[in-house]
């Protein structure tokens, strides 16, 4: 009898404890009996296990960089059983700053990688260097040498190569989309004001989601404060050796009580999002695609707020600058340089990428190609926040509108 109930009991714990999402924090408490709760594969799959389970082929490929640096981009060609030969429009989605290609697959059918795969597109998802699918020809991640970079570098280097790889294996340069969320935008910005002929030759148009560049009002706590403090923070971590930061940590953001006290720090620092659907998502939110922060980015950022909000290559201090610049400051991006339309979208409670700043990106663009546009534009959300590009309740509602807008006059064109 003992025997039966411990193996009732075994067999029960190891059918439920296969649950890992649940539809509200407290429920989390109860994740391995509650009924509620449920298993979801996408949660420890890998980014092409995710894809396949939503019925798409998906393809990867090694690209090297200039500089050295070998990063691993995905691609969803088709569906898995389509045989089809029609050209689709290639689309790039590139990742923000703490993230990597992940984040384009977070609402699984309804995600952007999925919606636009559906949609008939040609999705690539990009990943930068410093995430796990980057290493470098010469250095390895414990060497200082393998973080020096900032996103003027992924601008320079990675946006490049990757687009290239793009128009190689789709065969249709100057037809690609590119769509970046957050340091994603921040990198296009770089590529195409100081790259303005590859930009051309390659993009049709640029889609930015929660746009960084004039970095200056935004309200996430401390930040400001920080700044201030950019070069005394550059030499003691540098000389720590600490150039990086894992944020491996976010793992724990999957257990009760955890799942409600990070949505809430989120928040916090990012901004609110309501509705939000947190409570469900916190689990493949955290348990993969979180990347190592640099500091060398998070330095340059600084220094941009720190000088009231100009979009200006990395400070490296006066002397340096001469020899590097011919210059004692660094000179600024020009942004009206971009040969492209850009089409600024923007959260209308994101303290990121927050409206004061977006309207300053604006106006440096040149006026013949900018749109802006603010989300959500009517009643299906109240408030948008900056993951909202890839985490909203009802991104189908809140953004793809947006999006399809955009996408639709380049094909009436
Ligand atoms: C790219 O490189 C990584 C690391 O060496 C490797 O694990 C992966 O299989 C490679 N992908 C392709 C498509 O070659
Ligand atoms: C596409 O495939 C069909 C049938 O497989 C073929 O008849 C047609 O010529 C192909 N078109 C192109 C552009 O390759
Ligand atoms: C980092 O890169 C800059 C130029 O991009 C170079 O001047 C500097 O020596 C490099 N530092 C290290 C530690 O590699
Ligand atoms: C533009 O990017 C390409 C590809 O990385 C590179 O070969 C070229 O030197 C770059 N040009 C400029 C002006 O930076
Ligand atoms: C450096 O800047 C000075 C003045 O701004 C200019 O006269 C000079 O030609 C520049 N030198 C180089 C190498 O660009
Ligand atoms: C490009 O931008 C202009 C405004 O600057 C806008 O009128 C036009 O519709 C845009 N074109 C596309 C294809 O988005
Ligand atoms: C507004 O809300 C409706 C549903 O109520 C939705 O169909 C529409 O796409 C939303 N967005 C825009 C930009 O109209």
């Amino acid at each position: 009898m003992m025997y039966y109930i411990e193996f009732l009991i075994l067999t029960f714990s190891l059918v439920a404890a296969k649950n890992n999402v649940c539809p509200s924090h407290l429920d989390y408490f109860t994740i391995t009996f509650n009924s509620k709760c449920w298993y979801d594969p996408d949660v420890d799959a890998t980014i092409p296990e995710i894809i396949n389970n939503y019925g798409f082929k998906s393809e990867s490929y090694n690209v090297t960089t200039l500089d050295g640096y070998i990063i691993e981009i995905f691609r969803i060609p088709s569906k898995l059983n389509e045989i089809s030969n029609k050209t689709k429009t290639p689309l790039i989605l590139f990742h923000g700053m703490a993230r990597d290609a992940r984040s384009w697959l977070i609402l699984g059918e309804d995600s952007p990688a999925i919606y636009y795969a559906k949609k008939g597109y040609d999705v690539w998802l990009a990943n930068r260097r410093g995430t796990e699918y980057s290493s470098h020809i010469k250095y390895s991640r414990n060497d200082k040498e393998f973080w020096n970079f900032s996103f003027h570098e992924m601008g320079t280097m990675d946006v490049p190569t990757i687009i290239e790889k793009v128009a190689d294996v789709s065969k249709q340069p100057g037809n690609i989309i590119y769509i970046g969320h957050s340091m994603g935008t921040t990198a296009s910005f770089v590529y195409c004001s100081l790259n303005i002929t590859h930009c051309a030759k390659n993009l049709k148009t640029i889609i930015s989601l929660a746009p960084v560049a004039n970095f200056n009002h935004m309200k996430i706590p401390m930040c400001h404060t920080m700044s201030y403090f950019t070069n005394e923070l550059e030499f003691i971590l540098t000389h720590v050796g600490l150039l990086k930061m894992e944020t491996n940590f976010f793992r724990i953001c999957q257990t009760a009580p955890f799942t409600s006290i990070c949505a809430a720090l989120m928040q916090f620092f990012i901004g609110t999002s309501t509705p939000n659907i947190y409570p469900r998502i916190m689990p493949i939110l955290s348990a993969h695609g979180n990347t190592a922060l640099c500091l060398k980015v998070a330095l340059h950022y600084g220094q941009i707020i720190k000088s009231k909000g100009q979009f200006r290559q990395y400070d490296y201090g006066q002397i340096e600058n001469l020899k590097k610049y011919n210059s004692t400051v660094p000179p600024k991006y020009n942004l009206k340089g971009i040969p492209v339309n850009v089409t600024l979208i923007y959260a209308n409670n994101d303290l990121v990428a927050y409206k004061p700043d977006v309207e300053e990106i604006y106006s440096n663009l040149h006026p013949n190609r900018r749109v802006i546009v603010e989300i959500p534009r009517n009643g299906t959300a109240k408030y948008l926040a900056h993951p909202d590009f890839f985490t909203a309740a009802n991104i189908k509602n809140v953004l793809y509108p947006e999006i399809d807008n955009v996408l639709n006059k380049i094909k009436n064109e």
